[in-house]
């Protein structure tokens, strides 16, 4: 049997990994390099002859390198991105290593154990019914997809139609009732569900994008059929919060099925500071949410679960005379996902979970909280700075205001000038109509000295 050479490309990238990792708090939070720098390094002709693995993996690191965004760093504040600790990391590193196919038990049933208890220690901590059913998918707009798929499923067939059998066409139509705020993944869900997007009834939502429950009550009145209400914790601006009891009780008085998506927000009930954010939403029918974000496990990691497993299965599983199924209360990982073949993603959320705890991911979430508000508190106290939400997560919203009263062009140009600076970086955003910067406290090690120098870094470009 050939014997391939295992150490020297592993040695390699255990190597540059470890440069890369103890790098990210000295180097500049962007990459350095352009798109055409960046085809250079990396392009060039298909190559004709094997290279040495060592080589390839050496020669990657270097070409990439001046490509690479330190996300996982601590002053990286953009868009709503985690890091990964270092159980995490690798754990992941083993799941690459293993290779296991988490489609089926048979495959690879220590894969499916881990996910059966990494999926039951997650509904604990979220505050989420015992027994819901958990499928691991890539993030959170496939854990939105994959909910409303199921509910979906469900109000069609209380119709008395068969979406498995029929699909869509001819179906009693569908209402699916969303605040203003919701993230752009539901509608994108609903497009891939052949749903569409003009299904979509907006639901008026209060000044932070929080769905008000009364106008929920009024549009449900004012139409008829199967529905599915779409709440959300978490406003990818505001960090806001949807009112999930009163939203469950008001969609299920009139019958619908409630998905919850919790991408970030729905961690706020792992701590018990914050956990009345978020009260009432073991009430839900379905939720999804990200590992990748709070809880900062490696890209890609998202869950969806279900309060009705037999529902779950129905809509997710799949049957085939040459596929092996658990018949002795083995879990199936592909009962509750819409991926077939996939990777192990569930092994680096269990080594996550273990190595913090449940007091671990509370103090996770409570300090980027924290330092949301560091964040908020230092800009308010500088002239010519509005903090324009109210800051009950991990996100700020901040605009400057201009001399010249062009606030929304001179916001711009700070939050550009930030991102060129390359202390920190952030993104900007237009809130209720208004040009804002967008500050997202989600990377476990960020710091109160990141914070400071980030706010510091701000101030200096917003004085230019
Ligand atoms: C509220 C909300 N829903 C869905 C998503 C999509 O998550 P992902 O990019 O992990 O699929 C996000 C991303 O930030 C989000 O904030």
């Amino acid at each position: 049997m050939h014997e391939p050479d295992w150490k020297r490309p592993l040695g390699e990238a255990f190597d540059q990994a470890l440069a890369w990792l103890e790098g990210l708090p000295t180097r500049p939070v962007p990459g350095r390099a352009g798109l055409a720098e960046l085809r250079a390094a990396l392009g060039g002709p298909l190559p004709e002859r094997p290279q040495d693995p060592r080589e390839v993996v050496a020669e990657l690191a270097r070409a990439a390198e001046p490509g690479l965004v330190a996300s996982g760093g601590g002053r990286y504040f953009g868009f709503v991105v985690g890091g990964a600790t270092p159980a995490a990391l690798a754990a992941d590193w083993l799941t690459s290593t293993w290779d296991q196919n988490a489609g089926l038990y048979v495959l690879g049933p220590a894969a499916s154990v881990v996910e059966e208890v990494a999926g039951a220690w997650l509904a604990e901590l979220l505050g989420l019914p015992a027994g819901v059913s958990a499928g691991f998918v890539t993030g959170a707009q496939m854990a939105n997809l994959t909910g409303l798929a199921i509910g979906l499923r469900q109000v069609l067939g209380r119709a008395g139609w068969d979406v498995d059998a029929a699909g869509l066409w001819g179906a009693p139509p569908v209402r699916v009732l969303a605040g203003q705020g919701r993230h752009g993944t539901v509608d994108r869900a609903l497009r891939f569900l052949g749903v569409g997007s003009a299904a979509v009834v907006g639901v008026d939502a209060d000044d932070q994008g929080r769905m008000r429950p009364g106008a929920l009550a009024a549009a449900l009145a004012g139409g008829g059929g199967p529905a599915i209400v779409c709440a959300q914790l978490g406003n990818v601006n505001s960090g806001a919060m949807d009112p999930v009891a009163e939203l469950c009780r008001v969609g299920h008085d009139h019958g619908a099925w409630v998905h919850v998506d919790g991408a970030f927000g729905l961690w706020a009930a792992a701590s018990p500071r914050l956990r009345h954010l978020v009260a009432g939403v073991g009430q839900a029918d379905s939720w999804a949410t990200d590992a990748h974000k709070l809880l900062n496990v490696p890209y890609d990691s998202g869950l969806v679960f279900c309060a009705h497993p037999q529902a779950h299965r129905a809509a997710m599983g799949i049957r085939s005379g040459y596929l092996v199924h658990g018949g002795g209360g083995e879990r199936d990982p592909l009962d509750y996902h819409p991926e077939h073949s996939r990777r192990a993603r569930g092994i680096p959320v269990y080594a996550a979970l273990r190595a913090l705890g449940r007091q671990g991911v509370a103090d996770l979430v409570e300090r980027c909280c924290r330092l949301a508000g560091r964040f908020a508190d230092r800009l308010a106290a500088a002239g010519g700075v509005e903090v324009l939400n109210q800051v009950v997560f991990n996100q700020v919203l901040v605009r400057f205001r201009a001399p010249d009263g062009d606030h929304d062009a001179h916001t711009r140009r700070v939050v550009e000038r930030v991102q060129g600076d390359g202390t920190c970086w952030m993104s900007g955003t237009t809130w209720q109509g208004r040009a804002a910067m967008r500050i997202s406290v989600s990377n476990w090690s960020t710091d109160e000295a990141d914070v400071d120098r980030a706010v510091a870094a701000i101030l200096r470009c917003a004085e230019q």
